[in-house]
Protein backbone atom coordinates (compact mmCIF):
# COMPACT_ATOMS: atom_id res chain seq x y z
CA UNK A 1 0.00 0.00 0.00
CA UNK A 2 1.12 3.14 -0.85
CA UNK A 3 1.20 6.11 1.89
CA UNK A 4 0.38 8.93 -0.70
CA UNK A 5 -2.62 10.09 -1.80
CA UNK A 6 -4.25 8.04 -5.07
CA UNK A 7 -6.94 9.47 -7.13
CA UNK A 8 -8.40 6.13 -8.27
CA UNK A 9 -10.87 6.81 -11.28
CA UNK A 10 -10.33 3.70 -12.74
CA UNK A 11 -10.51 0.37 -10.51
CA UNK A 12 -11.82 -3.35 -10.69
CA UNK A 13 -15.20 -3.89 -12.62
CA UNK A 14 -14.83 -0.17 -14.49
CA UNK A 15 -11.69 -2.00 -15.83
CA UNK A 16 -13.06 -4.79 -16.69
CA UNK A 17 -16.22 -3.26 -17.86
CA UNK A 18 -14.25 -1.11 -20.47
CA UNK A 19 -12.02 -3.94 -21.84
CA UNK A 20 -14.93 -5.72 -22.80
CA UNK A 21 -16.30 -3.13 -25.00
CA UNK A 22 -12.65 -2.63 -26.23
CA UNK A 23 -12.82 -6.85 -26.88
CA UNK A 24 -15.83 -7.08 -28.10
CA UNK A 25 -15.35 -4.41 -30.56
CA UNK A 26 -11.60 -4.85 -31.97
CA UNK A 27 -11.70 -8.76 -31.75
CA UNK A 28 -14.81 -8.37 -33.59
CA UNK A 29 -13.61 -6.19 -36.69
CA UNK A 30 -12.54 -7.86 -40.16
CA UNK A 31 -8.88 -6.64 -39.05
CA UNK A 32 -8.41 -7.51 -35.59
CA UNK A 33 -6.88 -4.47 -33.16
CA UNK A 34 -6.79 -3.84 -29.22
CA UNK A 35 -5.49 -1.06 -27.95
CA UNK A 36 -2.38 -1.02 -26.54
CA UNK A 37 -3.19 0.42 -23.27
CA UNK A 38 -4.55 -3.00 -21.82
CA UNK A 39 -0.80 -4.25 -22.08
CA UNK A 40 -0.44 -2.27 -18.36
CA UNK A 41 -1.07 -4.51 -15.61
CA UNK A 42 1.35 -5.25 -13.16
CA UNK A 43 3.41 -7.59 -15.18
CA UNK A 44 3.02 -5.57 -18.02
CA UNK A 45 4.37 -2.32 -16.39
CA UNK A 46 7.39 -4.85 -15.29
CA UNK A 47 8.32 -6.25 -19.08
CA UNK A 48 7.83 -2.11 -20.00
CA UNK A 49 10.45 -1.45 -17.71
CA UNK A 50 12.80 -4.27 -18.41
CA UNK A 51 12.24 -3.06 -21.89
CA UNK A 52 13.50 -0.30 -21.55
CA UNK A 53 16.59 -1.25 -20.12
CA UNK A 54 17.27 -3.26 -23.54
CA UNK A 55 20.37 -2.76 -25.76
CA UNK A 56 18.11 -2.34 -28.35
CA UNK A 57 15.30 -0.16 -27.19
CA UNK A 58 17.08 3.12 -27.64
CA UNK A 59 13.91 5.93 -26.94
CA UNK A 60 14.01 5.71 -23.26
CA UNK A 61 17.71 6.55 -23.12
CA UNK A 62 17.92 9.25 -25.49
CA UNK A 63 15.10 10.86 -24.13
CA UNK A 64 16.47 10.59 -20.65
CA UNK A 65 19.94 12.39 -22.45
CA UNK A 66 18.20 14.96 -23.40
CA UNK A 67 16.33 15.83 -20.09
CA UNK A 68 19.50 15.40 -18.20
CA UNK A 69 21.01 18.36 -20.74
CA UNK A 70 17.98 20.76 -20.90
CA UNK A 71 15.79 20.36 -17.59
CA UNK A 72 17.40 23.41 -15.94
CA UNK A 73 16.38 25.12 -19.28
CA UNK A 74 12.51 23.68 -19.06
CA UNK A 75 12.57 24.71 -15.69
CA UNK A 76 14.12 28.24 -15.95
CA UNK A 77 11.35 28.82 -19.48
CA UNK A 78 8.64 27.38 -17.47
CA UNK A 79 9.11 28.35 -13.72
CA UNK A 80 5.96 25.63 -12.95
CA UNK A 81 4.66 25.71 -9.55
CA UNK A 82 3.03 21.96 -10.42
CA UNK A 83 4.60 19.12 -12.79
CA UNK A 84 1.76 16.75 -14.47
CA UNK A 85 3.00 13.47 -16.11
CA UNK A 86 0.57 11.06 -17.99
CA UNK A 87 1.59 7.68 -18.47
CA UNK A 88 4.20 8.17 -16.00
CA UNK A 89 4.89 4.36 -15.30
CA UNK A 90 8.21 4.66 -13.15
CA UNK A 91 8.65 8.28 -13.65
CA UNK A 92 12.27 7.56 -13.28
CA UNK A 93 13.67 10.15 -15.82
CA UNK A 94 11.37 12.59 -14.64
CA UNK A 95 13.33 12.78 -11.88
CA UNK A 96 15.22 15.12 -14.08
CA UNK A 97 12.45 17.07 -14.11
CA UNK A 98 11.75 17.21 -10.53
CA UNK A 99 15.14 17.90 -9.66
CA UNK A 100 15.51 20.81 -11.57
CA UNK A 101 12.20 22.47 -11.52
CA UNK A 102 12.96 21.73 -7.26
CA UNK A 103 16.70 23.68 -7.66
CA UNK A 104 14.95 26.52 -9.65
CA UNK A 105 12.58 26.81 -6.73
CA UNK A 106 8.89 27.07 -8.11
CA UNK A 107 7.72 23.55 -7.59
CA UNK A 108 4.93 22.79 -5.27
CA UNK A 109 3.12 19.52 -7.09
CA UNK A 110 3.90 16.20 -8.78
CA UNK A 111 0.48 14.98 -10.22
CA UNK A 112 1.66 11.63 -12.00
CA UNK A 113 -1.81 9.62 -13.93
CA UNK A 114 -1.28 6.22 -15.11
CA UNK A 115 -4.05 3.52 -15.72
CA UNK A 116 -1.34 0.62 -14.09
CA UNK A 117 -2.08 1.36 -10.39
CA UNK A 118 0.80 -0.57 -9.44
CA UNK A 119 3.19 1.45 -11.54
CA UNK A 120 1.81 4.13 -10.11
CA UNK A 121 1.58 3.48 -6.68
CA UNK A 122 5.35 2.44 -6.49
CA UNK A 123 6.45 5.25 -8.25
CA UNK A 124 4.52 8.08 -6.18
CA UNK A 125 5.71 6.67 -3.58
CA UNK A 126 8.91 6.39 -3.94
CA UNK A 127 9.17 10.02 -5.21
CA UNK A 128 7.29 11.52 -2.34
CA UNK A 129 9.40 9.85 -0.04
CA UNK A 130 12.63 11.41 -1.97
CA UNK A 131 11.13 14.68 -2.10
CA UNK A 132 9.89 15.40 0.82
CA UNK A 133 8.99 18.94 0.04
CA UNK A 134 6.89 18.02 -2.84
CA UNK A 135 2.70 17.33 -2.47
CA UNK A 136 2.41 14.13 -4.09
CA UNK A 137 -0.99 13.34 -5.75
CA UNK A 138 -0.96 10.41 -8.39
CA UNK A 139 -4.19 9.52 -10.02
CA UNK A 140 -5.27 6.22 -11.61
CA UNK A 141 -6.79 6.92 -14.78
CA UNK A 142 -6.83 7.31 -18.16
CA UNK A 143 -5.75 9.97 -20.11
CA UNK A 144 -8.04 9.65 -22.81
CA UNK A 145 -10.87 10.35 -20.28
CA UNK A 146 -9.57 12.15 -17.14
CA UNK A 147 -7.66 15.21 -17.91
CA UNK A 148 -10.37 17.42 -16.80
CA UNK A 149 -9.65 16.06 -12.93
CA UNK A 150 -6.16 17.07 -13.02
CA UNK A 151 -5.45 19.52 -9.90
CA UNK A 152 -2.72 21.18 -9.47
CA UNK A 153 -1.34 24.88 -8.70
CA UNK A 154 -0.63 27.14 -11.85
CA UNK A 155 1.33 27.92 -13.98
CA UNK A 156 1.65 23.91 -15.05
CA UNK A 157 3.69 21.67 -16.99
CA UNK A 158 2.19 18.73 -18.69
CA UNK A 159 4.96 15.74 -19.12
CA UNK A 160 3.99 13.33 -22.15
CA UNK A 161 6.94 11.15 -22.26
CA UNK A 162 8.73 8.02 -23.61
CA UNK A 163 6.78 8.80 -27.13
CA UNK A 164 3.11 7.62 -25.77
CA UNK A 165 1.73 9.88 -28.29
CA UNK A 166 2.81 7.55 -30.85
CA UNK A 167 1.01 5.24 -29.52
CA UNK A 168 -2.39 7.02 -30.50
CA UNK A 169 -3.95 6.46 -34.66
CA UNK A 170 -3.42 10.03 -36.00
CA UNK A 171 -6.84 10.89 -35.19
CA UNK A 172 -6.86 10.02 -31.41
CA UNK A 173 -3.68 12.08 -31.33
CA UNK A 174 -4.79 14.96 -32.72
CA UNK A 175 -7.89 14.74 -30.22
CA UNK A 176 -5.75 13.91 -27.27
CA UNK A 177 -3.83 16.93 -28.56
CA UNK A 178 -6.65 18.96 -28.41
CA UNK A 179 -7.75 17.73 -24.77
CA UNK A 180 -4.60 18.30 -23.36
CA UNK A 181 -4.74 21.83 -24.83
CA UNK A 182 -8.36 22.52 -23.43
CA UNK A 183 -7.85 21.83 -19.95
CA UNK A 184 -4.80 24.11 -19.80
CA UNK A 185 -4.38 28.00 -19.28
CA UNK A 186 -3.04 29.91 -21.84
CA UNK A 187 0.72 30.02 -21.39
CA UNK A 188 0.92 26.50 -19.82
CA UNK A 189 2.99 24.13 -20.41
CA UNK A 190 3.22 20.63 -22.70
CA UNK A 191 6.61 18.81 -22.53
CA UNK A 192 6.32 16.13 -25.54
CA UNK A 193 8.64 13.51 -26.62
CA UNK A 194 8.46 11.80 -29.46
CA UNK A 195 10.62 8.81 -31.17
CA UNK A 196 11.61 9.80 -34.71
CA UNK A 197 11.81 8.22 -38.42
CA UNK A 198 15.02 6.36 -38.60
CA UNK A 199 16.67 3.40 -40.54
CA UNK A 200 13.78 0.68 -40.20
CA UNK A 201 16.40 -1.93 -39.09
CA UNK A 202 16.93 0.14 -35.85
CA UNK A 203 13.05 0.23 -35.59
CA UNK A 204 12.85 -3.59 -35.75
CA UNK A 205 15.35 -4.37 -33.57
CA UNK A 206 14.14 -2.16 -31.08
CA UNK A 207 10.95 -3.87 -31.31
CA UNK A 208 11.94 -7.41 -31.44
CA UNK A 209 14.96 -7.46 -29.46
CA UNK A 210 17.23 -10.66 -29.49
CA UNK A 211 16.04 -11.87 -25.63
CA UNK A 212 12.16 -11.55 -26.63
CA UNK A 213 11.54 -9.38 -23.56
CA UNK A 214 8.97 -7.25 -26.36
CA UNK A 215 7.32 -10.44 -27.36
CA UNK A 216 6.38 -11.38 -23.42
CA UNK A 217 5.05 -7.50 -23.31
CA UNK A 218 3.08 -7.74 -26.80
CA UNK A 219 1.62 -11.63 -25.56
CA UNK A 220 0.97 -10.14 -21.99
CA UNK A 221 -2.69 -8.73 -23.18
CA UNK A 222 -3.68 -12.63 -23.85
CA UNK A 223 -3.00 -12.85 -20.31
CA UNK A 224 -4.82 -9.96 -19.22
CA UNK A 225 -7.68 -11.12 -21.11
CA UNK A 226 -7.56 -14.61 -19.49
CA UNK A 227 -7.40 -13.10 -16.54
CA UNK A 228 -9.91 -10.30 -16.38
CA UNK A 229 -12.51 -11.97 -18.51
CA UNK A 230 -11.72 -15.39 -18.02
CA UNK A 231 -10.78 -16.30 -21.77
CA UNK A 232 -8.75 -19.08 -22.04
CA UNK A 233 -5.84 -17.88 -25.09
CA UNK A 234 -2.77 -19.71 -25.29
CA UNK A 235 0.18 -17.18 -25.35
CA UNK A 236 2.66 -19.95 -26.97
CA UNK A 237 -0.30 -19.87 -29.51
CA UNK A 238 0.84 -16.46 -30.87
CA UNK A 239 3.92 -15.17 -32.57
CA UNK A 240 5.51 -11.92 -31.66
CA UNK A 241 5.60 -9.77 -34.97
CA UNK A 242 7.30 -5.98 -35.02
CA UNK A 243 6.18 -4.55 -38.55
CA UNK A 244 7.72 -1.50 -39.92
CA UNK A 245 4.72 0.71 -42.21
CA UNK A 246 6.48 2.28 -44.25
CA UNK A 247 3.46 4.56 -45.69
CA UNK A 248 2.18 5.17 -42.01
CA UNK A 249 5.68 5.60 -40.55
CA UNK A 250 4.63 3.31 -37.31
CA UNK A 251 5.95 0.55 -36.25
CA UNK A 252 3.05 -2.14 -35.97
CA UNK A 253 3.22 -4.79 -33.28
CA UNK A 254 0.81 -7.64 -34.11
CA UNK A 255 0.31 -11.49 -32.26
CA UNK A 256 -0.20 -13.98 -35.44
CA UNK A 257 -1.76 -17.22 -34.76
CA UNK A 258 0.95 -20.02 -35.38
CA UNK A 259 -2.18 -22.71 -36.34
CA UNK A 260 -5.84 -22.38 -36.83
CA UNK A 261 -6.90 -21.12 -33.19
CA UNK A 262 -10.22 -20.01 -31.11
CA UNK A 263 -10.32 -18.01 -28.36
CA UNK A 264 -13.68 -18.26 -25.95
CA UNK A 265 -14.00 -14.89 -24.11
CA UNK A 266 -16.58 -15.78 -21.58
CA UNK A 267 -16.37 -12.38 -19.79
CA UNK A 268 -17.31 -10.81 -23.10
CA UNK A 269 -19.75 -13.63 -24.38
CA UNK A 270 -17.51 -13.93 -27.42
CA UNK A 271 -15.40 -16.85 -29.38
CA UNK A 272 -13.07 -15.88 -32.17
CA UNK A 273 -11.04 -17.68 -34.85
CA UNK A 274 -8.24 -16.90 -36.03
CA UNK A 275 -6.75 -18.94 -39.25
CA UNK A 276 -3.42 -19.93 -39.30
CA UNK A 277 -1.15 -16.63 -40.21
CA UNK A 278 -4.25 -14.37 -39.23
CA UNK A 279 -3.07 -11.64 -36.75
CA UNK A 280 -4.70 -8.78 -33.99
CA UNK A 281 -2.96 -5.55 -34.34
CA UNK A 282 -1.40 -4.79 -30.30
CA UNK A 283 -0.28 -1.75 -31.10
CA UNK A 284 1.19 0.99 -33.46
CA UNK A 285 4.54 3.17 -32.28
CA UNK A 286 4.17 6.03 -34.90
CA UNK A 287 7.21 8.12 -35.66
CA UNK A 288 7.81 11.73 -36.56
CA UNK A 289 9.76 14.16 -38.36
CA UNK A 290 10.03 17.40 -37.09
CA UNK A 291 7.93 19.31 -38.97
CA UNK A 292 5.29 17.19 -38.74
CA UNK A 293 5.58 17.39 -34.71
CA UNK A 294 5.27 21.63 -35.06
CA UNK A 295 1.84 21.25 -37.40
CA UNK A 296 0.21 19.19 -35.12
CA UNK A 297 0.81 20.48 -31.66
CA UNK A 298 0.02 24.32 -33.81
CA UNK A 299 -3.19 22.46 -34.82
CA UNK A 300 -3.94 22.02 -31.01
CA UNK A 301 -3.30 25.14 -30.24
CA UNK A 302 0.39 25.00 -28.65
CA UNK A 303 3.10 26.81 -29.91
CA UNK A 304 6.25 25.06 -30.24
CA UNK A 305 8.93 27.12 -27.98
CA UNK A 306 12.07 24.83 -27.68
CA UNK A 307 12.81 21.42 -29.57
CA UNK A 308 15.73 19.33 -28.73
CA UNK A 309 16.94 15.71 -29.69
CA UNK A 310 20.05 13.91 -28.43
CA UNK A 311 23.31 14.04 -30.35
CA UNK A 312 22.00 11.08 -32.71
CA UNK A 313 18.56 12.51 -33.67
CA UNK A 314 16.84 9.60 -32.95
CA UNK A 315 14.73 11.27 -30.25
CA UNK A 316 12.84 15.05 -30.09
CA UNK A 317 11.53 16.40 -27.20
CA UNK A 318 9.43 19.81 -27.89
CA UNK A 319 8.07 22.09 -25.58
CA UNK A 320 4.82 23.96 -26.28
CA UNK A 321 2.95 26.82 -24.55
CA UNK A 322 -0.51 26.84 -24.43
CA UNK A 323 -1.97 29.64 -27.35
CA UNK A 324 -5.59 31.12 -27.83
N1 LIG B 1 6.36 7.65 -19.32
C1 LIG B 1 7.09 6.42 -19.03
C2 LIG B 1 6.25 5.17 -19.31
C3 LIG B 1 5.91 4.94 -20.76
S1 LIG B 1 5.04 3.40 -20.97
C4 LIG B 1 8.37 6.40 -19.82
O1 LIG B 1 8.61 7.33 -20.59
O2 LIG B 1 9.15 5.46 -19.66
C5 LIG B 1 3.41 3.99 -21.24
C6 LIG B 1 2.72 4.29 -19.92
O3 LIG B 1 1.44 4.86 -20.22
C7 LIG B 1 2.46 3.03 -19.09
O4 LIG B 1 2.83 3.26 -17.75
C8 LIG B 1 0.96 2.79 -19.23
O5 LIG B 1 0.39 2.19 -18.09
C9 LIG B 1 0.44 4.20 -19.47
N2 LIG B 1 -0.78 4.25 -20.29
C10 LIG B 1 -1.01 3.64 -21.48
N3 LIG B 1 -2.24 3.97 -21.94
C11 LIG B 1 -2.79 4.80 -21.00
C12 LIG B 1 -4.03 5.49 -20.91
N4 LIG B 1 -4.95 5.38 -21.86
N5 LIG B 1 -4.24 6.28 -19.82
C13 LIG B 1 -3.29 6.40 -18.83
N6 LIG B 1 -2.11 5.75 -18.87
C14 LIG B 1 -1.85 4.97 -19.94
C1 LIG C 1 4.99 3.27 -24.26
N1 LIG C 1 5.38 3.28 -25.66
C2 LIG C 1 5.93 4.58 -26.05
C3 LIG C 1 6.26 2.18 -26.06
C4 LIG C 1 6.64 2.34 -27.55
O1 LIG C 1 7.83 2.29 -27.82
O2 LIG C 1 5.75 2.54 -28.38
C5 LIG C 1 5.63 0.83 -25.81
C6 LIG C 1 6.43 -0.29 -26.36
N2 LIG C 1 5.99 -1.20 -27.19
C7 LIG C 1 6.95 -2.04 -27.48
N3 LIG C 1 8.03 -1.68 -26.86
C8 LIG C 1 7.74 -0.58 -26.12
Amino acid sequence: MSDVDLDVHRSGEDITEALRRDVREGLSAPQKWLPSKWFYDARGSELFERITELDEYYPTRCEREILRREAGEIAAVTGARTLVELGSGSSEKTRLLLDALSAHGTLREFVPLDVSESALAEAAEAIAGDYPDLTVRGVVGDFTEHLGLLPGERPRIVAFLGGTIGNFLPADRAKFLRSVRDVLTEGEWLLLGTDLVKDPGTLVRAYDDAQGVTAEFNRNVLRVLNERLGADADPAAFEHVAHWDAEHEWIEMRLRATSDTRVRIPGADLEVTFTAGEHVRTEISAKFRPSGVRAELAEAGLSLERWWTDERDRFGVSLSRAVA
